[in-house]
């Protein structure tokens, strides 16, 4: 008999591991971050917004206890909370990851584990097409998805029809990898698209190659580091393609110091060029609101800076990750004190994440809207040249995700954003989008496609090839997608893995 009660406790036990001991109104709260300031979401950035959230939310009946792990990017994160859990210690609450391989195997578990998770990260793809395995999981920045939104929004506004992806792909983290798959996914649908993977790290990028692609395209769209970008951008002044005929963009969402003024400025040769040059690229950032409470904010973040040593001299300014992670405690706390009105306690994982869900809340900069999946509304804007002479940058066109409308603001200039020279050979589209959305088959598989092709390109063309190219109609995705042994999501195609 009581060999019975000790196998069903044991049992118990194996089969709840999300039960501590603590007291309901004790919130353990465990952000998983990498402690490598080379990332601008490292512990020691992120930490004092954490901890601004926490002195303002905390009252006699709600108290967090926050605790700091070393995501190391990678499978450390999972480590950290698997060995919480060994301990007796699970958290009630994940903050973080933001890396996407390391979130992608912590939220499958937490998910598993019914703890909520949310992230300032996590913005791939995959985790809304695999919504099923990532069911606890809520983004408070707004996801790549999102951000392909707004390009979609454009695509539609000025008629263009064609574009070029060009991605750097680390293949590690593969940041530009995820970050253009978002753009991919969404204007595949409609528009002839086309992509290269370059990898700088690995191969000296070929700009004539490149180049033989821009000539056939219309709008360019780029996710790379800022030397790579220029090196392109020199590359298409030389062949006179920056004359109007083509639209070029960089994507560039987080680090504010590497957008806007200057970015063409080296103090070289090319310098004039680069300026000529810039003229025909804009910028695609997040939008950023601030309120006055803001100012309080920023502050108190650069007070600990200052005192970890971050800032050398010029001070960082507040990134999208240390807003994110402070409003994700806020969302965390209105859900939470929503459900226990409703007689659910903190081990509600599934209830609180569910009460985060389609709803706006006041962030720190601003109104924050959650949508029915638990992603932000993405609000970005689009940097553009306003004065040639001196090389400048203004915002000229905001787009909000919420009402899914684009806002031409006064430095905006048509002419810069109208396809000149251009005799229009109407392309036939599909009729038929091999009935269903794009997200149910396109998303699926591009991240298959994607890896199929690097991974081929890196085995094959080792020695002397640079680039990857996909040229793909949309007819094609489609029976591709019948495929089902193809059937992978962005996330699971881990490249490094291979
Ligand atoms: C931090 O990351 C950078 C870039 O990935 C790397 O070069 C450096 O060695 C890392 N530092 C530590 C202490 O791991
Ligand atoms: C942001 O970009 C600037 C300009 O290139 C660079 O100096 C800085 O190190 C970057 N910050 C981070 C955290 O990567
Ligand atoms: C921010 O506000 C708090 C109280 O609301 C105040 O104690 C603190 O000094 C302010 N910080 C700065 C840097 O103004
Ligand atoms: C989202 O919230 C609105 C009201 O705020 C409600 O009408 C709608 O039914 C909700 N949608 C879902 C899917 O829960
Ligand atoms: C869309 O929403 C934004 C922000 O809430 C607002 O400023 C803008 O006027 C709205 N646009 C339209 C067309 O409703």
């Amino acid at each position: 008999m009581s060999c019975l009660v000790s196998f069903c406790l044991s049992l118990w036990l194996a089969a709840s591991p999300v039960r501590t001991s603590a007291p309901d109104e004790d919130i353990s709260v465990l952000a998983l971050l990498p402690r490598n300031n080379s990332y601008i979401f490292s512990i020691s950035r992120v930490s004092p917004a954490i901890e601004y959230a926490r002195r303002r939310l905390e009252s006699p009946g709600l108290r967090f206890s926050v605790d700091y792990a070393d995501s190391n990017c990678h499978n450390d994160a999972l480590f950290a909370l698997v060995d919480r859990a060994m301990g007796g210690r699970t958290p009630d609450l994940l903050l973080g990851p933001v890396c996407e391989y390391a979130a992608s195997q912590v939220v499958r578990l937490a998910s598993h584990w019914n703890i909520p998770v949310v992230s300032a990260g996590a913005l791939a793809s995959g985790f809304s097409l695999m919504r099923s395995e990532y069911t606890h999981l809520t983004r408070v920045a707004p996801t790549y998805l999102k951000m392909g939104e707004t390009f979609y929004a454009m695509f539609e506004y000025f008629g263009w029809k064609k574009a070029l992806l060009v991605f750097d792909d680390d293949k590690e983290e593969r940041n530009c990898f995820f970050t253009i798959e978002g753009v991919h996914n969404v204007l595949i649908e409609q528009h002839h698209i086309e992509h290269l993977s370059i990898n700088s790290k690995e191969f000296k990028v070929d700009l004539d190659e490149i180049m033989k692609f821009v000539q056939d395209s219309e709008v360019i769209i780029m996710c790379a580091g800022a030397d790579i970008v220029r090196e392109i951008m020199l590359a298409a002044h030389r062949r006179k393609l920056t004359n109007g005929r083509y639209i070029f963009f960089n994507i560039e969402l987080f680090n504010s110091s590497l957008y806007g003024d200057g970015s063409w400025y080296r103090g070289d040769k090319y310098d004039s060029d680069a300026k000529h040059a810039y003229a025909s690229l804009n910028t695609m950032t997040l939008l950023r609101s601030v309120k006055p409470e803001f100012e309080n904010f920023t502050m108190e973040l650069r007070k600990s800076n200052k005192k970890t040593g971050l800032h050398n001299g010029n001070f960082e300014n507040v990134n999208m990750f240390m807003e994110g992670f402070h409003d994700a405690l806020v969302l965390y706390t209105i859900a939470l004190e929503e459900a226990r009105k409703s007689g659910y306690t903190k081990k509600d994982g599934d209830q609180i994440t569910q009460r985060m869900w389609n709803r706006s809340f006041e962030g720190i900069a601003g109104q924050v809207n959650i949508d029915v999946n638990g992603e932000r509304y993405g609000d970005f804007s689009v940097m553009a040249m306003t004065d040639y002479d001196a090389g400048t940058y203004e915002t000229v066109i905001n787009y909000f995700g919420i009402n899914e409308s684009l806002q031409l603001l006064p430095g905006f200039n048509s002419d810069r954003f109208s396809l000149h020279g251009r005799v229009r050979t109407p392309e036939p589209l599909p009729d038929d989008p091999c009935g269903l959305g794009v997200s149910a088959v396109t998303g699926i598989i591009v991240g298959a496609l994607l890896g199929t092709a690097l991974l081929m390109a890196f085995y094959f063309f080792r020695k002397n090839y640079r680039i990857t190219i996909e040229r793909r109609t949309q007819r094609e995705e489609c029976n591709m997608g019948k495929h089902r042994q193809l059937r992978e999501d962005s996330i699971r195609s881990n490249f490094s893995a291979a």
